[in-house]
């Protein structure tokens, strides 16, 4: 068994276009306050036509690759955990390995539970190297997702796309996983959120997705703690045990989520210890635990399975230098559902990684779109069709169209 599995590298890729939630709530006759306050969202992320979610993938591979070069060689395993595929039988995965042309020794799968496909994408890959099946190769775990409501209904303004790209390996440099089995799961047969066949919008009991949510945290949450006590990553100088955790990266379909989400942890950690479960320090504790990792999602809305990864490179970015050697927490819910909860260690060089450039200019070369345009976009996301000119766009790989039943895709 090899000791230190993780993430060597990772890089972000979000559309070029955003919607800032205030147009669409005085577009939908909305107060703006339900969607910042409320929801605590402020932009979304808008794919166009090019952009599915093959491209975003791949793009997001690319520029990993670009940024962290290997002998491609070396890649035994590239396995996608997405909920927005574009085929019922081909995955993602072989899309993006022809779109990148890489060898052809490698494992290629897609990964499907909701939102929690990224993070099953990633333990498959630290699995297969710490079981030694990758015989020194390294893996890539990809989340990359578009989410899609119905427009008008409450999920719309929870949408948003993006894809995360991480070089899994032995030599953990960003984030040193507490593996194996430091983590708790919790899972149950529910239908929160869930996309029949044929459907491209998907369909939600939202209040009862909530409920689903943060009951699948008590349990998973529970579960790690009961594993890391044993492990003795719990400090005892923490007055809560989730406090031996510098930071908690929670999924975040909307932002306010995360907040319910972190009160959750503290009740039951107060629970636990025959304790009320309020202790008046919920607010500050999130602040400092928790608010770090919302600045991506704030700014790009739901990415289903890249949602979480998207706040972990947030947090990176952000404070990776004063976060290095120090434990954090990150908890993945897919609807319907299933959950983990585990932990890991930031790595001594995560600040100085080419991830706070390609997240700084992920944001920066964005544009604003309007009400018209989203609504035009999001229409034309449905042809099959090769888009229409050459739009600008962040993503290097785009969708061409089908031909002969067959999707194919340009380089830029
Ligand atoms: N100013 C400030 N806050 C306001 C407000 C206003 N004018 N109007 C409403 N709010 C608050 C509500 O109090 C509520 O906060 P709370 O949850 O802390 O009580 C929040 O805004 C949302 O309002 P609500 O009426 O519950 O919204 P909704 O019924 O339209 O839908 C979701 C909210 C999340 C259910 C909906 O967006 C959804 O279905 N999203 C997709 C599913 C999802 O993301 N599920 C999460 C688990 S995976």
């Amino acid at each position: 068994m090899k000791n230190q599995i993780g993430i060597e590298a990772m890089a972000v890729h979000v559309p070029k276009r955003y919607l800032d939630l205030s147009d669409l709530a005085a577009a939908r006759g909305v107060d703006p306050a339900k969607y910042t306050i409320g929801l605590g969202v402020k932009e979304m992320a808008v794919a166009d036509s090019g952009e599915d979610t093959v491209a975003l993938a791949a793009t997001a591979l690319l520029r990993l690759l670009e940024q962290h070069p290997i002998d491609r060689t070396r890649i035994g395993m590239l396995a996608v955990g997405t909920e927005t595929g574009v085929d019922h039988s081909k995955p993602i995965a072989s899309y993006v390995q022809g779109c990148l042309e890489l060898p052809q020794t490698m494992r290629t799968f897609d990964l499907k539970h909701a939102c929690y496909g990224g993070t099953a994408a990633l333990m498959a890959c630290a699995d297969w190297i710490a079981s030694g099946s990758g015989a020194g190769k390294v893996a890539i775990a990809i989340a990359a997702d578009i989410a899609r409501y119905e427009l008008g209904s409450p999920g719309e303004p929870t949408q948003g796309a993006g894809a995360v790209a991480m070089l899994v390996s032995d030599d953990p440099r960003l984030l040193t996983l507490h593996h194996p089995a430091i983590s708790g799961v919790s899972s149950a047969d529910v239908h929160d959120f869930w996309r029949p066949h044929g459907r491209r919008e998907a369909l939600v009991d939202g209040h009862y997705s909530i409920e689903c949510y943060l009951e699948a945290l008590s349990g998973a949450y529970r579960g790690w703690r009961a594993k890391a006590a044993e492990a003795d990553l719990i400090d005892g100088d923490a007055r809560v045990p989730s406090e031996s955790l510098a930071r908690i990266a929670y999924h975040v379909p909307f932002c306010k989520m995360a907040q319910k989400a972190h009160a959750r942890v503290r009740a039951v950690d107060l629970e636990d210890l025959g304790e009320s479960t309020t202790d008046g320090i919920e607010k500050e504790s999130f602040e400092r635990q928790v608010a770090p990792s919302l600045a991506l999602p704030r700014r790009i809305g739901n990415a289903y399975t890249a949602s979480l990864y998207l706040g972990v490179a947030g947090l990176l970015t952000a404070e990776g230098s004063s976060l290095a050697r120090r434990p954090i927490g990150l908890f993945s819910y897919g609807s319907g559902c299933t959950s983990e909860f585990f932990s890991a260690v930031v790595g001594e060089r995560a600040a100085t990684s080419a991830l706070a450039r390609d997240v700084a200019q992920a944001l920066e070369e964005r544009e604003r779109i309007g009400v018209e345009e989203y609504e035009r976009l999001i229409a034309a996301q449905a042809s099959s069709s090769a888009p229409a000119g050459r739009p600008s766009s962040r993503s290097t790989f785009r969708f061409a169209g089908v031909e002969a039943g067959r999707r194919r895709y340009t380089r830029a």
